[in-house]
């Protein structure tokens, strides 16, 4: 026998031992082992309906009761373009499903995927506790070798601690794969982005370990998806440089933005530019509000806090982060520079959420920049597509419409605070009419800011010389 036959030998065995053991799972309908997916968030839940979709046989657990029980029902908890629609053709097709028993989930699957959240903790490290909760449950029902792949973004040696915890928890000292295998999906394309991704990479300390991970993302390497197989290191090294170097490209382009505006340049003409230099590129170098969202500024802090553990200065990491913190108040500035003092002033904002495609507010410069404008006294009516619930959830009393245009009733300004489509079809010869003072703030750089000019407002943008 050769020995990539018995390779692929022992990876079937490894896959199917819990068919042998216990037999298939009662629900199974696809050819592959089950799989068990643990934290049912915006990660989880785009990995479990993927993976389904692909054909493999998914399990999604969480601790949220009511979140199972929608998504059971098909009621989807998050907005994400694609994603209803997988979830219900996999529901449908008895490959994907959804539980609280996560201990019986385990049991009965070859494979575990954690994907719990790890929020921003005590002076800007990781909180690990709700992954280390995971690998203590995994721990106590690991009667059978299986493969564990860590997705939830964590700092440099939490994969070695996480195999800590499992053998210490797991009294049979069953043998187990354990792999980090970072995300790279983008909320409101994540379907999109796991399903054509730009690299796959997997972490581990064992061939094996990395050929069942490639084995299960067989359909996207066939379609020619690169997989870059690493050590564990190398791998939590790479999720965290990932995120850093694009909020330093953002954080780059916000200071390039203000330096722009001083000297009468143009920075979508100086963005452009730069970027059709393929060394730099042109993705990221949109000028805003500064960047949001429930990753880059966590993972931004955690990657700084982990460095400095080890006496490393990532001096254009902290730099990025300096500017971003910096971002809203800018505005405000301009805003006072504008209108004097803001209190009683109406400003009616266009987006809540953190960027387009989402209804994820956390970490928004939109909402930052509301909080902060009500410090200062003034008076805001705000409008989003769809994340008016979630914000409500952080700023209750905040005044909010079904309709854009009723936001914009007798406002003094208004201020376009994420780059939704839809704000480019509004009709902005009624905006003006039903505004008092005819004046817009672009945070974004979205609108047409000539045809605003000749319906005769006057607008405000981001690193340009305004008119
Ligand atoms: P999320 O907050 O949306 O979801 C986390 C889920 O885990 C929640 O539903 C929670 O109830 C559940 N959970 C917590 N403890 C649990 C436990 N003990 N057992 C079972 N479930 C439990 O988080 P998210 O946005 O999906 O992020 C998850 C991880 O992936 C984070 O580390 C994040 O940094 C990383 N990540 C997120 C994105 C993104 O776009 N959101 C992209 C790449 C990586
Ligand atoms: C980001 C990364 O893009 C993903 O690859 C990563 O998997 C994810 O974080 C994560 O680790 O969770 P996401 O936060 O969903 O994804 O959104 P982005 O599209 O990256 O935008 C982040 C923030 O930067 C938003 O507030 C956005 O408006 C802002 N941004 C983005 C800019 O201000 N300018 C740009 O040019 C691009």
């Amino acid at each position: 026998m050769n020995k990539w036959f018995t390779e692929k030998l022992v990876l079937i065995y490894l896959i199917c031992i819990p068919f042998l053991v216990y037999g298939a799972h009662p629900r199974q309908t696809s050819t592959s082992a089950p799989i068990t997916v643990i934290g049912t968030g915006y990660v989880g839940l785009v990995l479990g309906a993927c993976l389904a979709d692909l054909g493999h046989t998914v399990t999604c657990c969480d601790v949220d009761q009511n979140k199972i029980e929608m998504l059971s029902k098909g009621v989807i908890p998050i907005y994400e373009a694609g994603l209803h629609e997988i979830v219900l053709k996999n529901l449908e097709s008895k490959r994907l499903f959804f539980s609280t028993n996560i201990c019986e989930s385990i049991l009965n699957s070859s494979n575990i995927f954690i994907t719990v959240g790890t929020p921003e903790g005590k002076n800007g490290e990781a909180n690990l506790s709700y992954i280390f909760d995971v690998a203590e449950t995994i721990g106590k029902n690991l009667h059978h070798t299986k493969t564990i792949f860590v997705k939830s973004t964590v700092p440099m040696g939490t994969i070695e601690w996480i195999r800590e915890i499992i053998e210490k928890n797991n009294p049979t000292k069953t043998p187990f794969n354990l792999g980090y295998a970072p995300e790279f999906l983008r909320e409101g394309s994540s379907v999109e982005d796991f399903m054509h991704p730009d690299r796959i990479v997997i972490g581990a300390d064992n061939e094996e370990t990395a050929d069942i991970f490639a084995l299960l993302m067989q359909p996207l390497l066939d379609q020619g998806v690169p997989l870059c197989r690493t050590s564990i290191a190398s791998a939590e090294m790479i999720k965290y440089a990932s995120n850093s170097f694009l909020s330093i490209k953002i954080s780059f382009i916000n200071e390039i933005a203000d330096f722009c505006e001083k000297i009468g340049a143009n920075v979508e003409e100086v963005a452009l530019a730069i970027g059709l230099d393929k060394r730099i590129g042109k993705a990221f170098l949109k000028p805003g509000p500064g960047y949001g969202g429930s990753c880059f500024p966590k993972d931004t802090l955690a990657f700084l806090k982990a460095a400095e553990k080890y006496g490393i200065d990532l001096n254009t990491v902290n730099a990025a982060v300096q500017t971003n913190s910096l971002r809203a108040s800018k505005i405000v500035e301009k805003l006072q520079s504008r209108f004097g003092s803001l209190a009683g002033l109406k400003i009616a904002v266009l987006g809540l959420a953190f960027k387009e495609k989402t209804d994820d507010v956390r970490e928004s410069a939109a909402l930052k920049l509301i909080e902060s404008l009500q410090n200062k006294g003034a008076i805001l009516k705000c409008y989003d597509p769809i994340a008016t619930e979630n914000a409500l959830k952080v700023l209750p009393d905040l005044a909010t419409f079904s309709n854009p245009l009723d936001a914009m009733e007798g406002a003094d300004a208004l201020i376009l605070a994420t780059p939704w489509k839809e704000f480019l079809e509004l009709d902005f010869q009624e905006v003006y009419n039903r505004m008092k003072n005819k004046f817009i703030f672009d945070t974004r750089n979205l609108l047409d800011e000539k045809s605003l000019r000749s319906i005769g407002f006057e607008v405000e943008s981001i690193g340009k010389k305004n008119h």
